[in-house]
């Protein structure tokens, strides 16, 4: 779309996307699940926006423009072409860094944003659980601060979105407030301690601080919350807290997602044969938001609090009705379950087959035995063939994982949205449609099943027309798994029986005087 088209098309637009047009945005964390989908959301269904900043890294041996141009060559980007092909004119890396001063930003483009930008998204973070307190405080805290400092440096600064999550800090009673936790220790007091500290004081600090929170991750997201609100001033500010992010519900399509964390890896690991047991509680409702819908919050945010400039950091739970969410033994395991045999994998570990438990003992016993067993036994020979152990690492990350998901899942996490509530009801006619951020109407049984036929060809990479070849590969597997599991069975029984008549004296003597 060129400019004098966009200008026509000015007066038909809905009221957030007349607030985004002509206005440039910078953006951090464009490369990961929740920026992707935002980038894309906003080149597709804000006409006439500015430019897009994206702060990105080089990484893995490639350059930030490398990383760019594969990032736009992703299936979620094909709707986008074909409303707006020339789209990446619209697109301005910065090449950055969140573990650099001033977030690594060159002069040049310092300058740049400095006169462009009026809108700015903070979606990039460590989202690594086991990060060492230092890094984490560095991506999470400290570059927190540069952005707010760089915001403030922006004369046309309209909105600051800080993206954060729904597990930072639950009430006794078990709801978690749209308002910034209270800290144990001021955020100034541990960036000042990582000036300091050696790294035998820094990890007794991070004992300090990890009781209760689990990771460093949840500690230095919960301070770089206090961050924002004790250095906005007066800048117009929300944090969007989503819960665990799941594949997109319906837009650019339903389904999409790239990411194995959360909901979409447990599905994938399931599918492959990896995961063969889980713990869980009765009944635990599973707090899951659909990428799509965070994006829609992140914008209508932006919109909110540059046009009502609330007093105060605009704290939203971007999370769904919990009456309404899924149940995970019940929902989400049971369709997995269902479904296994209609969209199975060709490439698996072993036939996919999982047990839930109530009991966390039952659980690792089951674990023990189908998963560990066999993983060690296998990883043997493939240490003795190429040097390599890969199965029982994996198990050990699931562990780790599930350590963490198991406490924290064990209680409900019941979400306030009363911020949540009043930004769904000002938004009016096509905005309720094009951002929307209602999802009464959502089907889980559909919307799971979606995510398991897309996640088989957008995370695991397999082309849907092979399934009939993957239903035979399963059937094989099954019938030789079964097969070898029964020869066990059988064998093992054999034993015993051996053990007990060979071990009994009165019935061996009677075994000889029967023999010829
Ligand atoms: N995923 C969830 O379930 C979930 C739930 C609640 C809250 N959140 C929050 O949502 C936000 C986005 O999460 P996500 O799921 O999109 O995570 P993600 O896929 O892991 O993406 C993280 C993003 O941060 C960027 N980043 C990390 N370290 C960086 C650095 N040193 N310099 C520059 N960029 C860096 C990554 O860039 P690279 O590609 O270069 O690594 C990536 O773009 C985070 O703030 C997270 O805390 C996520």
């Amino acid at each position: 779309m060129d400019t004098e088209m966009e200008l026509e098309a000015y007066s038909e637009l809905t009221p957030i996307q007349k607030f985004f047009f002509g206005r440039s945005v910078f953006i951090t964390g464009a490369t990961g699940l929740v920026g992707k989908v935002l980038v894309e959301k906003l080149l597709r269904c804000c006409p006439g926006i500015g430019k897009l900043y994206l702060l990105v890294r080089p990484k893995k041996g490639k350059t930030a423009e490398e990383r760019i141009d594969a990032l736009f060559k992703i299936e979620l980007f094909s709707v986008l072409k074909k409303v707006f092909p020339k789209f990446q004119t619209k697109v301005r890396l910065v090449d950055g860094d969140l573990q650099k001063d001033r977030l690594g930003i060159s002069d040049e483009d310092f300058e740049e944003i400095r006169a462009n930008v009026s809108i700015a998204f903070h979606s990039a973070a460590s989202v690594q659980f086991k990060d060492p307190l230092r890094l984490a405080v560095q991506s999470n805290m400290i570059a927190t601060k540069m952005l707010v400092d760089l915001c403030h440096q922006l004369p046309h600064i309209a909105a600051a979105v800080h993206v954060s999550t729904s597990y930072i800090r639950r009430e006794p009673d078990g709801y978690v407030l749209e308002r910034v936790p209270v800290c144990k220790v001021p955020p100034k007091k541990i960036l000042d301690a990582m000036e300091w500290m050696d790294e035998n004081c820094i990890n007794a600090l991070t004992d300090y601080l990890l009781e209760g929170k689990l990771t460093t991750y949840l500690v230095t997201k919960a301070l770089a919350e206090k961050i924002v609100e004790e250095e906005r001033g007066d800048l117009p500010t929300a944090i969007v807290r989503p819960c665990n992010i799941s594949p997109t519900y319906k837009d650019p399509f339903p389904g999409w997602v790239d990411s194995i964390q959360g909901l979409s890896g447990l599905l994938l690991a399931g599918a492959k044969g990896v995961l063969r047991t889980l713990p869980t509680v009765k009944g635990l409702k599973i707090n899951v938001v659909p990428v799509d819908l965070v994006a829609n919050t992140l914008i209508a945010s932006a919109w909110h609090v540059a046009t009502e400039r609330p007093p105060y950091v605009y704290v939203v739970n971007c999370v769904l009705d919990y009456e309404r969410l899924p149940v995970a033994d019940e929902d989400i395991l049971g369709v997995a379950l269902k479904k296994r045999d209609e969209y199975p994998l060709v490439s698996i570990y072993r036939y996919p087959d999982f047990k839930i438990y109530y009991s966390y003992v039952a659980y690792k016993i089951h674990s023990i035995i189908d998963e560990w067993i066999p993983a060690i036994f296998l990883d043997f020979f493939l240490y003795i063939f190429t040097g390599k152990v890969i199965l029982t690492k994996v198990y050990r990350k699931v562990a780790f994982l599930y350590g963490i998901f198991y406490k924290l899942g064990r209680v409900p996490w019941i979400c306030k949205r009363e911020n949540y509530l009043t930004l769904e009801k000002r938004l009016t006619g096509k905005d309720t449609e094009i951002f929307f951020l209602n999802l009464d109407d959502l089907n889980w049984m559909e919307y799971l099943d979606n995510c398991l036929k897309q996640g088989r060809k957008f995370i695991a990479h397999e082309d849907p027309s092979n399934i009939p070849y993957a239903k035979k590969k399963a059937k094989v597997w099954w019938l030789v798994t079964t097969t070898l599991k029964w020869c066990l069975i059988l064998y093992f029984f054999y034993y015993l029986f051996c053990q007990f008549f060979l071990n009994n004296s009165h019935v061996k003597e009677r075994m000889y005087t029967i023999s010829p």
